[in-house]
């Protein structure tokens, strides 16, 4: 069995604690992209997990997991998370599989990211863990990946050619002190050494567990708007967190994937800038925010919160091919009296029409005004809740009225943040 879970808004849906259920039916879990810009939760038993690299089903003992080619890696962030893992019992030795093809995030990534958000006109509110920094660096062909720091050749010549350009520019143009070669040089050394355990091609790994049939879930981080691509360009990302981009940042061949879980909030939040059409105001963000405690799991920001917005999730529920829903939060909406669903916007310009089929795109994204469909709410607690028949008949009314409006089965109900806290429906 072959499944995908991506999300389906601009992250934070509640992926890890869908993982976390899923990853007991699966041998391998997969990360494929991103970076430690993710911040997966898992509760269990009132103690609360938090990954940002490491994939969110190894709390499961036996099952492997992967960190594949197109995730970027923060050795430090890395080998914290094995460390705490430890200290809470949790061997990860033998079973954390990481890609020597993924790239390194080094000191001046992160300080680049910074400098760069203080310093533009319009900040984009990175996680400043040096993501786009980082994929830039790939892609110019200059990046420093985990491989290269078992050569030490390869790794002085690279991190040498790095400092050279990246130090003047520091200097230069940011009035920044440049950063060390021996210094880095030496903590990544040490870095190496720690992680050579778990260094392997995770290619060939997958490729051989797909051969023997093995079940392997793809664990995708951030969420379709953030995708580099197709998100609400230029506040996105720097990774293509759609489903699409399994192939490439893990390097198996195409195949047949049995299912596409689609990830989303009963209704919608977004950390950092950008537009946002049906954003709440700031007095109603504050108390749906209080209420589904909706601060970054990464950086501790407060999340923006809104309504549901049915024509970003369709167009997100395309591009993903997704097969199925699991609807997280809906506990969070309990006691309002009216709920709305964004169907459609207004989106009126002098400009070409053409533009409307690239409505994602941020200039024009925040032209938009949404049109809402309203329905009634419900007052009962969610939470004790485990039958999809038991929950209050306008709670059932509203993911009825999604399925329909989004023309694909929702399967998984979530009321809490605890494992059991979770609605199954065939
Ligand atoms: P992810 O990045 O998609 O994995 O999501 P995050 O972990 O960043 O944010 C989701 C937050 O919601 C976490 O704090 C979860 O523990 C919590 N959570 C998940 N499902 C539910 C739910 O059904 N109800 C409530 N109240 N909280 C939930
Ligand atoms: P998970 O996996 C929510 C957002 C940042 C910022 C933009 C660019 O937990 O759902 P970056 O540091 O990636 O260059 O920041 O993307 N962002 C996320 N928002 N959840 C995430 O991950 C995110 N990862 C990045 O807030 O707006
Ligand atoms: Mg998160």
């Amino acid at each position: 069995m072959i499944k995908v879970i991506v999300g389906l808004q601009w992250g934070d849906e509640g992926k890890g604690k869908i993982i976390d259920l899923m990853a007991q039916d699966s041998d391998y879990i997969v990360r494929f992209q991103g970076g430690n810009n993710a911040g997966h939760t898992v509760v269990v038993n009132d103690k609360e997990f938090v990954f940002h690299l490491i994939p969110s089903g190894i709390l499961h003992s036996e099952k492997t997991c992967v960190i594949a080619n197109g995730v970027v890696v923060d050795p430090v962030v890395l080998l914290e998370e094995i460390s705490t893992l430890k200290k809470e019992g949790i061997d990860v030795g033998g079973r954390l599989k990481i890609s020597g093809f993924c790239h390194l995030i080094m000191p001046y990534h992160k300080i680049m990211d910074r400098i760069r958000e203080k310093k533009r006109m319009h900040r984009l509110g990175t996680t400043g863990k040096g993501i786009g920094p980082c994929y830039a660096d790939k892609v110019a062909r200059c990046g420093i990946r985990i491989i290269d720091l078992f050569d030490n050749s390869i790794f002085k010549e690279k991190l040498r050619d790095n400092l050279k350009e990246k130090n003047a520019i520091f200097k230069k143009v940011y009035g920044y002190h440049g950063f060390s070669f021996n210094k880095i040089y030496n903590q990544y050394k040490e870095y190496a050494h720690n992680l050579l355990p778990y260094i392997c091609n995770t290619s060939i790994l997958l490729r051989e567990a797909i051969k023997s049939r093995k079940s392997i879930l793809f664990e995708g981080a951030q969420g379709t708007f953030l995708d580099i691509d197709f998100g609400t360009y230029p506040y996105v990302t720097s990774s293509s967190t759609i489903a699409g981009s399994i192939y490439t940042g893990t390097g198996i061949k195409p195949l047949k994937i049995d299912k596409i879980i689609g990830v989303i909030k009963a209704y919608t939040t977004r950390v950092g800038e950008g537009p946002f059409p049906t954003e709440f105001s700031s007095s109603f963000s504050e108390i749906i925010r209080q209420r589904g405690n909706e601060f970054g799991a990464t950086t501790g920001r407060p999340r923006r919160c809104g309504w549901l917005d049915a024509v970003m999730l369709k167009a997100a529920i395309d591009i993903n091919d997704v097969s199925e829903m699991a609807v997280m939060k809906l506990d969070v909406l309990e006691g309002l009296r009216k709920i709305r669903i964004c169907k459609g916007y207004k989106y009126k310009n002098k400009l070409l029409k053409k533009l409307e089929d690239f409505i994602f795109d941020a200039y024009i994204f925040r032209r938009v005004k949404p049109i809402y469909e309203e329905m009634d709410g419900w007052s009962e607690s969610l939470a004790d809740i485990r039958d999809f028949k038991k929950l209050p008949l306008n709670a059932r009314k509203y993911l009825r009225r999604l399925e329909e409006i989004l023309s694909v089965p929702i399967s998984i109900v979530s009321v809490g943040s605890q494992r059991q806290q979770t609605i199954y429906i065939n």
